[in-house]
């Protein structure tokens, strides 16, 4: 039994694993209930499980969970509210960035790594940033906007 101590969201959160590799993503969902990160291939390949470790986007389908005990771990839960939402949030919600929504949470979450490393990238930088996210719906123009949506509005010129 592997006995895990995360930072999730802000908090101190224990779990307890008969599986001594078990996924990150897994544990999020399963054991934490923090459901807005998705499943979506399970090989690193589509970003539908990206969540923030340390202010990184990391692909938790595939990152043990024991390998980021003790880091600063952010699903799209703990970025904002309803009523309080972070700017990319409010920002997809305005440029009404989703279809399905199942890439959104992964879509936001590599969003959100990029602004805080380079606060006001440049389109193509977006662009190549959410390269690897997959959307089947085709929302990934409106992703684009909404990003720029945020990076425009931040202060401080290139
Ligand atoms: S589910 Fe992790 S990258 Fe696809
Ligand atoms: S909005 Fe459906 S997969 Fe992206």
């Amino acid at each position: 039994m592997a006995k895990l101590a995360l930072r999730v969201n802000g908090g101190n959160r224990a779990v307890e694993s008969d599986d001594p590799d078990v996924p990150l993503l897994y544990v999020l969902r399963n054991d934490l209930g923090l459901t807005g990160t998705h499943f979506g291939c399970g090989l690193a390949q589509c970003g539908a499980c990206t969540v923030l470790v340390d202010g990184r986007a990391v692909r938790s389908c595939i990152a043990p969970a024991k390998a980021v005990a003790g880091q600063e771990i952010v699903t799209i839960e703990g970025l904002g509210s309803p009523d309080r939402p972070d700017p990319l949030q409010a920002a997809f919600i305005a440029e009404q960035a989703a279809q399905c929504g199942y890439c959104t949470a992964g879509m936001v979450m590599t969003a959100r790594a990029l602004l805080a490393s380079t606060p006001r990238p440049s389109e193509q930088q977006v662009r190549d940033a959410l390269a690897g996210n997959l959307c089947r719906c085709g929302s990934h123009a409106r992703v684009i906007r909404a990003v720029m949506r945020v990076a425009s509005a931040t202060p401080g010129g290139r």
